[in-house]
């Protein structure tokens, strides 16, 4: 579909240069018209996901299995400033494989300097949350989320078109695009494509299950007195143990329910009275406000700062919201009220987090950055 509204578009700009009035950027501007690329093998490859035996089967569009090859061009993408307007910065400015594929910023400028609203996200085990993507559920899945920050003002700031014609006249492109999607001439080579190889490496950057937290559920790590006790308090499993209910929320096996919740931190009267509305900015349900996507607590301990607008700079700070039950507000959950824990509890429960610490993928040399091989 997308092949046959290019070359429409193809005939359309002849036509319209025939009349010799300029025609779209698009077609003139590129330094080729369609190259033919018919002679680069397109052989591509599944790209077999593994990820722990627990988790749910992730669910991926038909029309878009990751393959190696698909997954390789997404790589490059990621990392290529030449996806921003003044070829500056990539995605990989706001995810950052070593920080979980966060920024460690509570709020990440753009290109131009100005800041969002929200705090990036990590990119970790993100092709299961599959109830919308961002904070407030905006995108429904990895293929439309990518679409966004390219235009984004307040992230790359480039618009499509200019991209297409980027990719399109340089040579790198051509042979990526060929293997992962069989394209035949160069002005195949589309957002619709861009998108969808951004959205297959991305799921690939999955759990590998080396976490001490997995590790001990697959009976290959004994926990410390002190990791064991914060594992009990986390899951409310032992009746002795002060219940602090996380795993309500941040539920196994991926450490969120993926749920739009409110964990108290916006002190609001009424529904009409939260700063940022959060789902229900996208909804429109007043019933909405104030709740967010649960995130998940894998690598907790290298996203901070934290929230969707990352104004907890410490999980100290994460332990003293939680322990003090929260703001109120009408849609603050049930769940939420003043822990009164211990010095040691809060070092149990935080010796726990830390066994949520799973950095393998940074070995996967199919997340590595491209241009530095
Ligand atoms: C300027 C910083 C910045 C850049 C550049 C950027 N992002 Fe993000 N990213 C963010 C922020 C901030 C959020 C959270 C935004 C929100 O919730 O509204 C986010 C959220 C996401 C999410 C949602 C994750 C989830 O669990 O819902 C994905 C996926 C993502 N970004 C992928 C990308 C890709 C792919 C690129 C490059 C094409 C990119 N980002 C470029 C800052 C950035
Ligand atoms: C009622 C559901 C709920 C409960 C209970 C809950 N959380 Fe959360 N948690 C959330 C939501 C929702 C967010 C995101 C809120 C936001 O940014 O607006 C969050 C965010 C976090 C974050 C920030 C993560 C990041 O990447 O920024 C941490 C850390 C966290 N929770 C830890 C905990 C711990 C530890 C407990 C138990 C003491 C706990 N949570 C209990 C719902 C909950």
């Amino acid at each position: 579909m997308i092949q046959k509204s290019g070359q429409n578009l193809f005939i359309l700009c002849i036509t319209v240069l025939m009349l010799s009035i300029s025609c779209s950027d698009e077609v003139t501007s590129g330094n080729d018209e369609g190259k033919d690329l018919t002679n680069i093998p397109y052989a591509p490859q599944p790209y077999i996901l593994n990820y722990p035996d627990d988790y749910p089967e992730m669910v991926i569009p038909t029309d878009n299995p990751t393959t190696m090859d698909g997954a390789n061009l997404g790589r490059h993408l990621f990392f290529d400033p030449i996806l921003s307007a003044d070829s500056t910065m990539s995605c990989i400015n706001c995810h950052l494989p070593e920080a979980s594929f966060t920024d460690n910023k509570a709020v990440s400028p753009g290109i131009d300097g100005i800041s969002g609203r929200f705090s990036s996200m990590s990119l970790f085990n993100v092709g299961f949350y599959d109830t919308g993507l961002f904070w407030n559920g905006r995108s429904p899945n990895l293929e439309m989320q990518a679409l966004q920050p390219i235009e984004d003002p307040l992230e790359l700031h480039d618009t499509w078109e200019n991209v297409e014609r980027k990719l399109r006249g340089t040579e790198r492109y051509h042979e990526l695009f060929r293997k992962a999607f069989g394209i035949e001439k160069t002005t195949e080579i589309t957002r619709d494509l861009a998108t969808k190889a951004l959205a297959q490496f991305q799921r690939t950057i999955v759990a590998s299950g080396q976490s001490k937290y997995d590790l001990w559920k697959a009976g290959d790590y004994f926990f410390t007195d002190l990791e064991f006790f914060g594992y009990q308090m986390f899951f409310d499993v032992n009746d002795d143990f002060k219940q602090v209910e996380c795993n309500h929320c941040h539920a196994d096996p991926l450490l969120t329910s993926n749920d739009y919740l409110n964990n108290g931190l916006q002190e609001a009267e009424t529904f009409d009275d939260f700063e940022n509305l959060g789902l229900g900015e996208v909804t429109g349900r007043r019933v909405d406000n104030g709740l967010f996507r649960v995130p998940t607590l894998y690598n907790v301990m290298l996203t901070a700062p934290y929230m969707h607008d990352g104004r907890l700079a410490t999980i100290d700070d994460v332990l003293d919201h939680y322990d003090s039950g929260g703001k109120n507000s009408p849609s603050a959950d049930a769940l939420l009220r003043p822990l009164e824990m211990t010095n040691l509890e809060r070092r149990a429960l935080k010796a726990f987090l830390h066994t949520l610490t799973d950095t393998a993928y940074l070995s996967n040399p199919m997340l590595q950055d491209p241009f530095k091989e």
